[in-house]
């Protein structure tokens, strides 16, 4: 993996304040693979692709990811905030002159960063987590989630996920069943 050429070639996809974004990202998915054990260069990759197709358009999204995931077929779930970490994932792996990635946990990283799954592997949740509380990130609790997240990585997801269901609740916005699925999978 070239990294160098990774950050130069996402730089092309996303504004100056989403590429900030990403780097964000990618040092707190770094700071977390060091406590929780788990690659340091593959987090910082995930970290810097996650949002490559953030500012795609919703046709160009589902053409990169027609057919492939029941999860997200209902039409309810053609979001922005939904299809960008499916379609990141796919536009990864189908440009590896671009990226030279080809690593699942890299594509799961990307593709379930916003949603989460079942039984997500360490660098997922180190992604899914990072995004949340990036330096930057200011939410109602996200000093909890950061003091949370060097102590127990289950848990301060967990205390993430609560918050947002409830901002999405108040919202009475569409929520997927992945992150109830994701929320369940950690308490087990
Ligand atoms: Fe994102
Ligand atoms: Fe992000």
């Amino acid at each position: 993996m070239n990294i160098q050429k990774i950050r130069k070639n996402v730089k092309k996809y996303l504004d100056e304040k989403r590429y900030n974004h990403v780097e964000r990202v990618a040092k707190c998915a770094v700071e977390l693979s060091k406590i929780y054990g788990t690659d340091p260069l593959k987090a910082e990759t995930a970290g810097i692709l996650h949002d490559v197709a953030k500012f795609f358009e919703i046709p160009r999204m589902l053409d990169l990811v027609r057919g492939k995931y029941p999860e997200i077929e209902n039409k309810i779930f053609w979001t922005n905030a939904i299809l960008h970490g499916f379609a990141g994932a796919e536009f990864v792996a189908k440009n590896y002159d671009l990226f030279e990635v080809d690593d699942d946990d890299i594509f799961s990283a990307i593709k379930y960063h916003t949603i989460g799954s079942e039984n997500m592997t360490t660098l997922p949740k180190i992604i899914y987590l990072a995004d949340a509380i990036e330096e930057k990130r200011d939410w109602d609790g996200v000093e909890t989630a950061r003091k949370l997240a060097k102590e127990d990585l289950d848990l301060a997801i967990k205390f993430e996920i609560d918050r947002k269901l409830e901002y999405l609740l108040e919202r009475d916005s569409v929520i997927h069943p992945n992150i109830i699925k994701f929320r369940n999978s950690i308490l087990k």
